[in-house]
């Protein structure tokens, strides 16, 4: 018998695969691949790296033999410590915590016990990548809600979308892709319509550090049949480590315990230990240098693009000066820039998503590429320039 020399018939793949769909931002890796030295504004991770002391508690803890599965719920420490924190930060006591494999994880678990043939989960669009694939996966539909041109859900909007079939609202703030970040009045509003409905809110705040204008606030601070997502990637560096939480009702996160328990089994045992101690630490100089970096960018195009000024998250969401975004895309490669169609986190096809987790020198050069490709003025020289 020989290995794999006979001719196969296609392989049938589970019908729940068929919602599932490429990436856009892989299409743009793969496109790029062979581009040497390009200035790479596709990036959705830091460009600092763990700081010191977390990652010298990882390395203690393995060293120490801390290897073996936690409980599946995350370590009884670190569950206390983000109790605290969320306490801290809205005034409000969840009912449990739960530490995940990643913020993606919680939401695929949040999915995964909620939603099934017929259900409706509401999207606001742009949105991040992974919800409307993962809401496929959960067999649920998604039902978007267009937030163009100035990416923030209104209250009129959502009571408008809200149907019998309605199970779910994803929000997300401050926002990948758009940069947006909600103020306390918006969310007060927006809790005011889901209360009404008693709509369930999954809140993805993996980037509450990230905020430039006016402190980050939580939805759970207003209400409380919310979902708070979180994580450790994007805060302190470690997007490798797989580390992140759900906060909220005992109702859904003991049955998403119970598919972690069967899936993931726990969160990676050491980064545990690490995120422990990194919930202590002072990260306002790296959100300090971020706000820079948000600076340079938005400065440096806002008088050839339209775009919204980033709030929050390290991304803007810029409309391409004209084309599509594939053309645009195709345009900036030619001339080494990497960024990431607008089609690959909405229907529509008319913007590009940059991130400006990058240094300020390549930033500075970007911006000299855009405005080229708005067909804009060079800018005069900037001073203060790290070149
Ligand atoms: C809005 C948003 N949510 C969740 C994630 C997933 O993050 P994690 O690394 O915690 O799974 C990302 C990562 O890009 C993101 O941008």
């Amino acid at each position: 018998m020989s290995f794999g020399t006979r001719k196969r018939k296609p392989r049938q793949l589970a019908r729940r695969m068929e919602k599932f769909e490429a990436s856009g931002i892989r299409r743009v890796f793969d496109l790029a691949a062979n581009v040497k030295d390009a200035l790479d504004l596709s990036i959705g991770q830091p460009d600092f790296d763990a700081p010191e002391p977390i990652r010298r508690a990882a390395i203690e803890a393995i060293e120490s033999g801390f290897n073996r599965y936690t409980v599946t719920q995350g370590i009884i420490e670190l569950r206390a410590r983000l109790r605290q924190k969320v306490v801290q930060e809205t005034g409000q006591e969840p009912e449990a915590v739960l530490v995940t494999s990643g913020t993606a994880g919680g939401i695929l678990l949040a999915l995964l016990v909620l939603i099934e043939e017929g259900d409706e989960v509401l999207i606001p669009d742009p949105y991040f990548v992974m919800y409307k694939n993962l809401v496929a996966l959960a067999g649920g539909t998604a039902r978007f809600l267009d937030l163009y041109p100035h990416f923030r859900l209104r209250k009129e909007q959502l009571e408008a979308a809200i149907t019998d079939r309605t199970k779910l609202l994803i929000l997300n703030s401050p926002a990948n892709p758009t940069g947006i970040a909600y103020t306390r009045e918006e969310l007060l509003a927006i809790a005011e319509v889901a209360e009404a409905h008693d709509l369930l809110v999954l809140s993805d705040e993996i980037y509450d550090h990230f905020i430039y204008d006016f402190p980050h606030e939580s939805l759970f601070k207003f209400y409380r049949n919310t979902l708070l997502v979180g994580g450790f990637s994007k805060t302190y560096g470690i997007p490798g480590w797989r580390l992140g939480y759900v906060a909220g009702p005992r109702d859904l996160l003991d049955p998403m315990t119970m598919v972690q328990q069967f899936s993931y089994v726990c969160p990676n045992a050491p980064a545990q230990k690490a995120a422990l101690l990194a919930l202590d630490l002072d990260m306002r100089p790296y959100v300090e240098a971020y706000r820079r970096k948000r600076d340079i960018i938005y400065e440096g195009l806002k008088d050839c693009y339209d775009v919204v000024k980033p709030q929050g998250a390290f991304y803007m969401f810029p409309r391409c000066p004209k084309g599509t975004d594939e053309e645009f895309v195709h345009r900036a490669i030619e001339r080494k820039l990497l960024v990431v169609p607008g089609g690959a986190c909405s229907r529509r096809t008319t913007h590009f998503r940059l991130s400006f987790a990058t240094s300020e020198v390549t930033l500075h050069k970007a911006v000299t590429i855009l405005r080229e490709l708005a067909g804009a003025e060079a800018r005069p020289a900037q001073p203060n320039r790290d070149r």
